[in-house]
């Protein structure tokens, strides 16, 4: 094995100790100060490689923050902090331990089926108990996020992906000009070009207080909430997370299908987000019809799920080969493409990982091959940055960053390519 790779191995885990705040691993210190949803899923994965028992605890402190509704909020409050904005009071969702009101992208039983296949023997109980939570989670997306067929997100942080091209037709039409006087604190810790705009976080803080007022009431922020948009990414990452959760039960002895018929489902369902004009799946505001009409990184997402056609699979490689490093999140031929602002061009280790699982399963090696050099390039390079410039490699965003240390350690590094 190459030195280097060691040394960068090592750092990784350093990165992930580092962070590490008893029982969930913060996504950086300073920017990101509490446990987030999706991170933590992937901490959980890169922790796997190294110490299993504390992986099943990144998991189990995030489901610790389930609701009873079944949703697993995108950030648990578990300490306060005063360097991140917005935070409990802003949300005002009257929960022990404090949490957001809204989720973020499922990957939890994806990533949990990686780390029990990791060690079984270790895992197996661990599995069982978390099992009937991922289920319960699983349920609330089916029960409040997939009226249409497909999955919708009612804020853009329900994405993950906050600021990207395909919430521009659901963002114009939030009304942002009353949330009143707040002071963001992220452009303190990165340089605000690499970060939303005010005008985004003017919408962003409109939508948090919609769902407040109305006591954080799913029917209410369904029926005539700001924003409201169906997302090819969360479909992708839910159908095949309902199939690794239909894997799961039947490792388990128990039933297989009702995560097998969401699945099925959600699948069936796609062709609402078919935008035959730009060759792929789209984002959709369920508000008016209109399709974003840019293609972007959660349509690379259409392998996680396997869904394959040759159309669309020449049109996604046609835009990769527009960069240097990895898929960019928005294609960069598009007007709205700007290569260092967050989720409008950047590209992103953590969803180049998930898109790389799916072009292994496809058979399409060498791409998935390509894909994990350009990744491991940047990393190498430059080291644990939260995204870089997918034209000439820049890192962007947080330093230290927990969910790259992990796909490192997991995917990225030559030292994980049993995998
Ligand atoms: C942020 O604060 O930038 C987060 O992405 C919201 O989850």
């Amino acid at each position: 094995m190459p030195d280097d790779a060691m040394t960068l191995d090592s750092a990784a885990r350093g990165i992930l100790q580092a962070n590490d705040r008893g029982g969930y691993t913060v996504p950086t210190s300073g920017l990101y100060p509490y446990q987030w949803n999706w991170d933590s899923a992937f901490a959980a994965w890169g922790l796997s490689t190294f110490d299993i028992d504390r992986a099943w605890t990144e998991l189990e402190t995030l489901f610790s923050g389930q609701w009873a509704t079944g949703m697993v909020p995108h950030i648990i409050f578990h300490k306060t902090d005063s360097s991140y904005f917005p935070g409990p009071s802003v949300w005002g969702t009257d929960r022990a331990p404090p949490s957001s009101g809204i989720s973020q992208p499922p990957v939890a039983a994806t990533l949990a089926r990686r780390i029990y296949e990791a060690d079984p023997v270790a895992g197996r109980a661990r599995l069982e108990s978390l099992y009937p939570a991922m289920l319960d989670w699983h349920r609330w997306w089916r029960t409040h996020r997939c009226a249409s067929g497909v999955a919708a997100v009612t804020h853009p942080w329900e994405s993950g992906r906050d600021n990207c091209p395909d919430w521009d037709p659901g963002m114009a039409n939030v009304d942002g000009s009353d949330v009143g006087e707040y002071v963001r604190h992220d452009t303190d810790h990165v340089d605000a070009a690499m970060r939303p705009e005010k005008e985004d976080y003017d919408r962003f803080i409109a939508i948090v207080q919609f769902g407040r007022n109305c006591g954080w009431d799913q029917g209410e922020i369904i029926a005539s909430g700001p924003f409201y948009m169906a997302d090819p990414a969360i479909t992708f990452i839910l159908i095949r997370a309902n199939r690794d959760l239909a894997w799961i039960a039947r490792t388990l002895g128990k039933d297989p299908g009702e995560a097998q018929v969401y699945a099925d489902d959600l699948e069936a369902a796609l062709p609402e987000l078919w935008n035959s004009g730009l060759g792929c799946y789209d984002a959709r505001d369920l508000r008016t019809g209109t399709f974003a009409g840019v293609l972007g990184s959660g349509s690379f997402l259409a392998w996680l799920a396997g869904v394959t056609n040759a159309e669309m699979e020449a049109r996604l490689i046609s835009v990769w080969n527009r960069v240097s490093f990895g898929i960019p999140s928005s294609d960069p031929a598009a007007d709205t493409f700007d290569p260092r602002r967050y989720w409008r061009g950047p590209s992103w280790p953590v969803i180049n990982s998930l898109i790389a699982i799916g072009l292994i399963e496809a058979g399409r090696f060498a791409e998935a091959e390509r894909l994990r050099r350009e990744t491991a390039s940047l990393i190498e390079t430059a080291g644990f940055w939260e995204y870089f410039d997918p034209l000439d490699g820049a890192p962007c965003g947080g330093p230290n960053f927990t969910w790259t240390a992990a796909i490192w350690l997991a995917w990225a590094s030559p030292t994980a390519m049993g995998d």
